[in-house]
């Protein structure tokens, strides 16, 4: 039987296992992830929080947020490709939404490049579009992606 899926907070001692997430997750092409000193630096700041999904002692995932009033925001969310399409983007995501809740949100709010496989996981999980700045990602290869704001409400 394999070891159960723990999604713990994390703290800015487990910053080198985010990142071996961070450096697997997103594609270089887009430039979305952050190194180690941005992540330290956000996560000392009030209203922030990281959670890191591990199986045994192995980093799979990580979520990145914040809350600010009762507007909360993911700011990054990211599995490592081999433990891809097994739940773990979804409990990180569940978990966030709770954790939102438990501070106050009255909804959560993201942004994500529109082509992005994650809006799949976003939208069957209750987000909807808010809004969309026309050609803010730009890839290696030049070419310009949409950024897509979504929001889901969570207080009812
Ligand atoms: C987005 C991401 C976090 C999803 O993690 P995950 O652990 O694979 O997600 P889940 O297994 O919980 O997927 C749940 C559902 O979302 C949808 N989904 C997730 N990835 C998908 C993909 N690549 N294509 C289509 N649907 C997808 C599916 O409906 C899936 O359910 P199913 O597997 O039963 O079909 C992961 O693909 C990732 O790290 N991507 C790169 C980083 C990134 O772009 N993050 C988002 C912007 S911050």
């Amino acid at each position: 039987m394999s070891d159960p899926l723990t999604i713990e907070t994390a703290a800015a001692g487990d910053i080198a296992a985010v990142m071996t997430v961070m450096t697997e997750a997103f594609d270089p092409a887009f430039g979305e992830a952050w190194n180690a000193n941005q992540c330290l630096g956000i996560l000392g700041l009030p209203g922030v929080w990281m959670l890191l999904a591990r199986r045994a002692a192995e980093p799979l995932g990580f979520a990145l947020a914040r809350i600010v009033m009762d507007e909360a925001e993911l700011l990054l969310l990211g599995v490592r490709p081999a433990h891809r399409r097994h739940g773990v983007g979804s409990k990180l995501l569940e978990r966030v939404t709770a954790e939102a809740e438990a501070r106050g949100a009255a909804r959560l709010h993201l942004e994500v490049r529109d082509g992005n496989p994650a809006l799949e996981l976003y939208r069957a999980r209750g987000f909807s579009q808010t809004g969309c700045r026309p050609d803010y990602y730009r890839g290696a290869d030049g070419k310009s992606f949409d950024a897509l704001s979504l929001t889901t409400v969570v207080k009812k």
